[in-house]
């Protein structure tokens, strides 16, 4: 209980994000036009450090990428692939350049438009404590109606069929997960 106490200070320790819930009337045609319509993204000249005086992670990067294209950055462990996606997020602020999706710099977008209208996938796979089902409708309602429960089930048959047919003889959605102790790291995501 004293560690949930120390979670919750160290959150109010925390300095706010600037412009978390500033939604100037100038950006209500982003929202209204669909805005990323094509999903084109690029970086021009961004450098990006974590701490002050720490040397850059990103320097000078460039990349361009067109809307509807799949790319893969490669580099060894360490390189800055994960640094690019923090800063696509504006989760870390960049010292110089800039980043623009289907040409709108993106610090001009208050960040929660920003981060409403794009998605990643983490690379740390979690399991939340609970069933199946816990774990695939966590949105807000919980899930549990037949209509949503068919949907998850669906959607597991689709994308792992040899797990869909282990729980399946584990009670399906009702299976405990147990916190994913018994799932491999590819079997998490
Ligand atoms: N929160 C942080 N604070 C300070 N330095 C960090 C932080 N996160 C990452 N770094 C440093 O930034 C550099 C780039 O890290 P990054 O996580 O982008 O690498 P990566 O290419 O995604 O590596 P991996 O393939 O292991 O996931 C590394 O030198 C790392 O130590
Ligand atoms: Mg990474």
């Amino acid at each position: 209980m004293i560690t949930s106490t120390q979670r919750v200070q160290e959150i109010i320790d925390v300095e706010p994000e600037m412009q978390v819930s500033v939604l100037a009337p100038k950006h209500d045609h982003l929202m209204n036009s669909g805005w990323p319509w094509r999903g084109e993204v690029e970086f021009e000249g961004v450098d990006m450090r974590y701490t002050e005086g720490a040397p850059l992670v990103l320097k000078d990067f460039n990349l361009k990428v067109g809307g509807g294209e799949s790319v893969g950055i490669v580099g060894r462990t360490g390189s800055g692939k994960s640094s690019v996606l923090l800063t696509l997020f504006r989760l870390m602020h960049i010292h110089s350049g800039t980043i623009k999706i289907d040409g709108v710099d993106i610090s001009s977008v208050p960040l929660e438009i920003l981060r409403e209208m794009i998605a990643t996938s983490p690379q740390d796979s979690i399991i939340y404590e609970g069933t199946l089902r816990d774990n695939l409708c966590f949105d807000l309602s919980g899930g549990g109606d037949a209509e949503s429960d068919q949907q998850a089930w669906k959607a597991l048959e689709i994308v792992a069929p040899e797990l869909a047919g282990r729980f399946s003889q584990q009670g399906g959605l009702e299976c405990d997960l147990g916190g994913g102790a018994s799932l491999s790291e590819g079997e998490k995501r």
